[in-house]
């Protein structure tokens, strides 16, 4: 998914460790009780993917960081709502969690507009934060969902 490039921060070459790194990440998330990991398989091959990693300090486990990922021909279809409705209801039940952040490309409309219907707050605009190849910058913006 990283390949597509527009949508996200890391390049796939900057992805370290591979599919190892990649598996003992998701191990380590499993085992965190303040972090969530889904993943969507169509026939075997995923198609989308929910982490919403836990504070890892003791005076930030009430937080975790959401990232939300679907392949490019899934998309369109109710998956990402799906996925983030889950994330937020894992919210919601969590004993510890309440507070999910997350931070969007600025121009991302489709996810801003997914999380707005979710009643995700902006805490703040971070402008030029990334500088692109062709020397264009993106802004992103800072959001944030309190446990109801
Ligand atoms: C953002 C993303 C996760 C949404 O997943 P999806 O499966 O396409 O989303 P859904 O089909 O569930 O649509 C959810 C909402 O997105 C918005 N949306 C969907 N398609 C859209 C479009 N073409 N234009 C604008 N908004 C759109 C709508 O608000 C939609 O709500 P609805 O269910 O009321 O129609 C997906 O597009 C994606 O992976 N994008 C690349 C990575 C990314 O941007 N991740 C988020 C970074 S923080």
């Amino acid at each position: 998914m990283l390949a597509e490039k527009r949508w996200f921060i890391t390049r796939p070459e900057e992805h370290r460790g591979g599919i190892d790194g990649e598996i003992r990440r998701l191990r380590e998330l499993s085992r965190s009780d303040n972090s969530l990991c889904l993943v969507a398989r169509r026939e075997g091959k995923v198609i989308g993917l929910l982490v919403c990693t836990g504070g890892p300090l003791h005076r930030m486990r009430h937080t975790a960081k959401l990232e939300v990922m679907v392949a490019q021909d899934a998309r369109g279809g109710g998956l990402g709502r799906a996925l983030v409705q889950a994330s937020v209801d894992w919210l919601d039940a969590h004993e510890t969690v309440e507070k999910l952040g997350l931070s969007v490309f600025e121009d991302n409309e489709r996810a801003l507009a997914l999380y707005a219907s979710f009643d995700f707050i902006e805490e703040g605009r971070r402008p030029k934060e990334y500088k692109l190849d062709d020397g264009t910058y993106r802004g992103d913006v800072l959001l944030y969902r309190w446990s109801r």
